[in-house]
């Protein structure tokens, strides 16, 4: 059976790429004839991935997955190296895609193209992010930490807060967001028309 862990990883990371699929059809489709309610749905997106993934996903993986997975793995070294520098480099990556909407959505179109470029480039490389992390971290967690490294793993993510630093626990208010977002978002993600 899958341990609690690296279900609510693999829960988040589904959620987050249909998220980030979302998010790319809508760049892709463009404002058309209704550019409010674009720029509000790309707007929450954004902050949504900012906060949520950006703070409670990340700092899961850095602070409770990965050490335990160092100390027993030295080979995964490099490939844990650079998600935690991929991890610390996100929160920057966001804030820079949010202002270059901003300067889309209040400045016009001479802005769209920098945007676009810069959206695509975030989500290749968020995708490849969570596909290393399925395809090389969490099928070498699963071999390599003991039924002890689990328990703790477990309990510290089934609260999905961090123990270490006791900061951010799970707020009700991200469903709320991530609901909204959904309402109003096209497909895969949401059920509005976009
Ligand atoms: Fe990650
Ligand atoms: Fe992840």
């Amino acid at each position: 059976m899958a341990h609690a862990s690296i279900r609510i990883i693999h829960d988040e990371h589904a959620a987050l790429a249909a998220m980030l699929q979302s998010l790319r059809m809508m760049v892709q489709r463009g404002p058309g004839n209704e550019p409010e309610p674009y720029f509000d749905v790309l707007r929450a997106m954004l902050f949504y991935i900012d906060e949520f993934p950006e703070r409670l996903h990340h700092t899961k993986e850095t602070e409770l997955l990965f050490p335990p997975l160092r100390a027993r793995a030295p080979q995964l070294r490099e490939t844990l190296d650079r998600l935690d520098q991929d991890h610390a480099r996100g929160e920057a990556a966001v804030r820079e895609l949010q202002h270059l909407l901003l300067a889309w959505e209040l400045l016009g179109e001479s802005r769209r193209a920098a945007f676009e470029v810069a959206a695509q480039r975030y989500l290749d490389f968020y995708l490849e992010h969570m596909r290393l992390e399925e395809t090389v971290i969490l099928p070498e967690a699963e071999k390599l930490l003991t039924a002890e490294d689990w328990q703790a793993l477990d309990a510290a993510f089934a609260s999905n807060c961090d123990p270490l630093t006791g900061k951010y626990p799970r707020d009700p208010v991200y469903d709320r967001l991530y609901t909204r977002i959904v309402m109003r978002a096209p497909a895969p993600i949401g059920v509005g028309a976009g």
